[in-house]
C-alpha cells in the first residue's frame, strides 16, 4: 500500500501525452492499487497515471457507486450535452464549469487485463471524460467556461487566461461522492 504524491499544475507530466500501457503487468496491477488508496486518501473521485508522475494510461474513477479501473480506456460512444462543475486534486481549491457528453461508452482493460466496455451517464460519464483527458495533457481549466477560486469564490474569468491567479493550495471539502447533486456541487478528480 502506498499514497502517491499527487503532482499540481505546472508539473510537466501533466501536459504530456501519457503512453499506451501494452500489458497489464504486476507493476500496472500495483500501480492501479496505490491509485487507488491515493484517490481515496485525497477524497477524489478519480485520478489518472500522470496525475502521480506516471505517464501511462491508467485511470482509476469511483463515482459513488464502487471502482473502476481502467488500462487504455477510449471514449466509444459521446451523447447529450451537460455543463457542471468540476475540481481536479492537481488544482487544489479551482473549481470550473465544464461542458461535457451526458453519456459515454467507455472501454480499456480493467486491473486483470480483462477487456471492458462501460456505459456511464451523469457524474460517472464526467469523471471518466476528466480522467481520460489527463492522459492526453488536458487539464478541466482548458474546457472550462469559467473559472473560479474556491476559496473566495470570486470569478476569475475565462479558463486558461493568461495569469489567472490560481493561487497557494486551500483546505478544502471532499467531495462526498454518493450525495453529489448538481449545481454547485465540488468533485476533485
Ligand atoms: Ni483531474
Amino acid at each position: 500500500m502506498a499514497i502517491l504524491n499527487i503532482r499540481r499544475e505546472g508539473d510537466p507530466v501533466l501536459r504530456q501525452v501519457a503512453r499506451p500501457v501494452p500489458k497489464v503487468t504486476r507493476r500496472i496491477k500495483k500501480l492501479i492499487k496505490d491509485m487507488g488508496e491515493t484517490m481515496y486518501h485525497a477524497n477524489g473521485i478519480g485520478l489518472a497515471a500522470p496525475q502521480v508522475g506516471v505517464g501511462e494510461r491508467v485511470i482509476v474513477v469511483d463515482a459513488g457507486d464502487g471502482l473502476y479501473a481502467l488500462v487504455n480506456p477510449r471514449l466509444e460512444k459521446e451523447e447529450g450535452r451537460e455543463v457542471d462543475v468540476e475540481g481536479c486534486l492537481s488544482l487544489p481549491g479551482v473549481l470550473g464549469y465544464v461542458e461535457r457528453a451526458a453519456r459515454v461508452v467507455v472501454s480499456g482493460l480493467d486491473e486483470d487485463g480483462r477487456p471492458r466496455r462501460l456505459e456511464a451517464e451523469g457524474l460517472l460519464a464526467r469523471v471518466f471524460q476528466h480522467e481520460i483527458d489527463h492522459l492526453d495533457g488536458v487539464l478541466f481549466t482548458d474546457k472550462a467556461t469559467m473559472v473560479w477560486k474556491e476559496a473566495d469564490e470570486k470569478i476569475h474569468g475565462e479558463a486558461g487566461a493568461p495569469g489567472s491567479p490560481y493561487g497557494p493550495d486551500q483546505e478544502e471539502q471532499g467531495c462526498v461522492s454518493s450525495s453529489w447533486e448538481p449545481p454547485g456541487s465540488r468533485c476533485r478528480a
